[in-house]
């Protein structure tokens, strides 16, 4: 028996055209005054207006923080935090892809707390309460509005720091497929994938648990049947809203359990060689599973089981290896290489990366022990 402790902590308020509940879901929490923290790509197709406008219908002050890039850094959550100071906000929304709610998150961490977000890199660092935040995802990829996670990249050293503490978890996250329509297909594809990754990774993770594995199962159902709907069809809404719960589900999966080597070889790719975090994933995940399928094989055959007749779906019979097949060719169809060889990474560095991989806190709870040689070989099997 595995003991668990489930504390929700976010309301999910799912459908198309909820982005219009966005100022009086602020107003139950008792909010007049409001940052929003959003990205110019998000900005830029009038998604980020939709919600000011829903602010300002109910009432509520607003002001908007644009200072977010891919992969947020500590300058981005400074800049935030300094703008914060000044308008004094009673609740932040993020609004965008993981970036702008992990840099949401961020900039409540310094404007509650103080000091710099190297102060919160690890879990539950910070000391007083927080500001309510709603998170208003635009993306359906890093589940990070259900997640108490920031990821913040150092300005200097580009070290990711994750910063982790339950109060800087969403209140609400506020889900409406309809702003996830017009990402660009590369987004829709690594983003996708990474959900997918999320999914499978926790179902297998040493900390799995019965609420964990509720929600990996759910979100495995919602996103690999989904995800190859919303690449052929970008304006499918149905689809597009399976893949936004999928994530969010895999968000929560996360937040209940844990990730594995997957995501450990995936980062050394994406600080050394930029490799952008989906793909990276992509790149290594069915070379994960089928090295974790040698333990945990029936584990992969029991999820199949779920699937078990629908169409296109792997058969349990085929195990690790035919899910192993299946998230390749979900990479394939993604349009994204296979190959760590096609992706410029250098051969004679791989030893090199397993170093680095070794020192990632996920690998960890890879359900087979991974160290230093077994994620050197990973590497070459996806060389
Ligand atoms: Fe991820």
């Amino acid at each position: 028996m595995v003991p668990f402790d489930y504390y929700p902590r976010t309301r999910i308020v799912f459908g198309p055209g909820k982005v219009e509940m966005l100022g009086q879901l602020a107003g139950e929490l008792g909010a007049r005054r409001v940052l929003v923290v959003s990205d110019p790509g998000v900005i830029g197709v009038g998604h980020t207006a939709l919600g000011l406008a829903a602010l300002a219908s109910a009432g509520i002050d607003t002001q908007l923080f644009d200072g977010v890039v891919e992969n947020p850094t500590t300058d981005n959550v400074e800049a935030g935090a300094t703008l914060a100071r000044r308008f004094e906000p009673e609740l932040i929304v993020g609004f965008g892809g993981g970036s702008s709610m992990d840099c949401a998150k961020g900039i409540n961490f310094l404007h509650t707390g103080g000091g710099r977000i190297q102060d919160y890199w690890g879990t539950g660092k910070a000391t007083r309460p927080m500001l309510p935040m709603i998170a208003v995802p635009t993306t359906a990829g890093t589940g990070s509005e259900t997640q108490s996670f920031a990821l913040i990249s150092d300005a200097q050293t580009h070290v990711k720091m994750a910063c982790g503490d339950k109060k800087a978890s969403f209140r609400i996250a506020l889900l409406d497929p309809a702003l996830t329509v017009t990402q660009p297909q590369r987004v829709t594809a690594l983003t996708g994938i990474d959900a997918v990754a999320h999914a499978l990774e926790t179902y297998v993770c040493r900390v799995r648990n019965p609420a964990s594995l509720a929600f990996s199962r759910e979100a495995w159902l919602l996103l690999a049947d989904n995800f190859q709907r919303v690449l052929d069809d970008p304006t499918d809404l149905s689809a597009r809203g399976g893949m936004q719960l999928g994530a969010c589900f895999a968000g929560l999966a996360i937040e209940n359990s844990m990730l594995g080597a997957a995501h450990a070889l995936a980062n050394p790719l994406t600080t050394t060689y930029g490799i952008p975090h989906g793909h990276a994933v992509g790149l290594a995940l069915p070379h994960v599973i089928r090295f974790n399928g040698a333990e945990v094989g029936a584990w992969y055959h029991d999820l199949l089981e779920c699937t078990a007749g629908s169409n296109g779906y792997p058969s349990p019979e085929s195990g690790a290896d035919g899910l192993a097949d299946f998230v390749s060719a979900l990479v394939r169809r993604a349009g994204l290489a296979e190959r760590l060889s096609e992706c410029g990474v250098e051969h004679d560095r791989l030893g090199e990366l397993a170093t680095e991989a070794a020192r990632q806190w996920t690998g960890g709870f890879n359900p087979r022990k991974v160290g230093e040689a077994e994620l050197r070989s990973l590497y070459e099997a996806a060389f």
